[in-house]
């Protein structure tokens, strides 16, 4: 039976996915390298509540999983029977309802991070948060070099790891570096293959891409074509090119019972 509330007070950033949402499961295709991290990092909870849940990416097969997000496009499109519409920030449930939380790539989208970082340890017995280190470097080649607007962007929603670790009092914080041929078209996904930035539905999946505006972008990706067309990008990647993986910042910081 769905469950579908509309109690949430996240209004501004379910927008943004209500807006860019669509289509946001052909390009995110859950990797299963980061979904064996996640599921390890579960244990074997036997109810799981999905914060910031979009389509159900990495969610555990073998658990009773209740899907929330406050964009009512992603829950369309999200297959499970359990879905509220809500924001991390006010959670409708009981103290400690659900054996494990998990929030993968939505932190940066909450109006409050730290309340709903609290929310998740209310209503939870272990959390899982997969998230970005905006103090990690390297940087991906398509910030320093074509669009240095995503550091400004990106830097101002996310959330510092140490003060995710504190908020979650986290026991474990995991290195997720990032394979060449990862299938979750995040923004780093395609490190290795860069032609995939050319194309307009690949860069509409990820937000950043999607709130620049396309008098910014455009010209910047016309430049990396140029690039790829004269063989300067690889020259300049030559070494990146040999690489299976990149460590670009993405953790899985884990807390509560293990
Ligand atoms: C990049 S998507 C990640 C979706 C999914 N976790 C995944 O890994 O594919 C970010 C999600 O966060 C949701 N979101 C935005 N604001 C939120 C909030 N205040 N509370 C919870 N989720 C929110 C968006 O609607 C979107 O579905």
């Amino acid at each position: 039976m769905e469950q579908t509330r509309e109690e949430h007070n996240g209004a501004a950033p379910a927008a943004v996915y209500d807006r860019i949402g669509i289509g946001y499961k052909n390009v995110r295709r859950p990797d299963p390298r980061l979904a064996a991290l996640i599921r390890q990092a579960l244990g074997g909870a036997r109810t799981v509540v999905n914060v910031g849940a979009g389509t159900g990416s990495y969610e555990p097969q073998d658990a009773e999983v209740t899907a929330v997000d406050p964009s009512q496009v992603m829950l369309d499109q999200h297959p499970g029977p359990r879905k509220v519409k809500a924001g991390a920030e006010q959670l409708p449930f009981e103290d400690g309802a659900f054996d494990a939380a998990m929030a993968v790539l939505t932190v940066h989208h909450w109006t409050d991070p730290h309340r709903g970082l609290a929310e998740l340890r209310r209503v939870s017995r272990r959390q899982a948060v997969f998230t970005w280190d905006p103090a990690h470097r390297p940087e991906l080649w398509v910030v320093d070099e074509y669009l240095p607007e995503i550091r400004q962007v990106d830097h101002s929603r996310f959330t510092p790891l140490a003060e995710v670790v504190e908020a979650l009092d986290a026991h474990t914080v995991l290195p997720f570096p990032v394979p060449h041929d990862f299938t979750d078209g995040f923004q780093t996904a395609h490190w290795r293959r860069p032609e995939a930035y050319l194309d307009p539905v690949v860069r509409a999946a990820s937000s950043t891409f999607a709130t620049l505006p396309a008098s910014v972008v455009e010209p910047a990706m016309e430049r990396l074509r140029a690039d790829l067309e004269s063989g300067a990008w690889q020259r300049r990647h030559a070494r990146l090119l040999e690489q299976e993986s990149v460590d670009y910042g993405y953790r899985l910081v884990v807390a509560g019972q293990s």
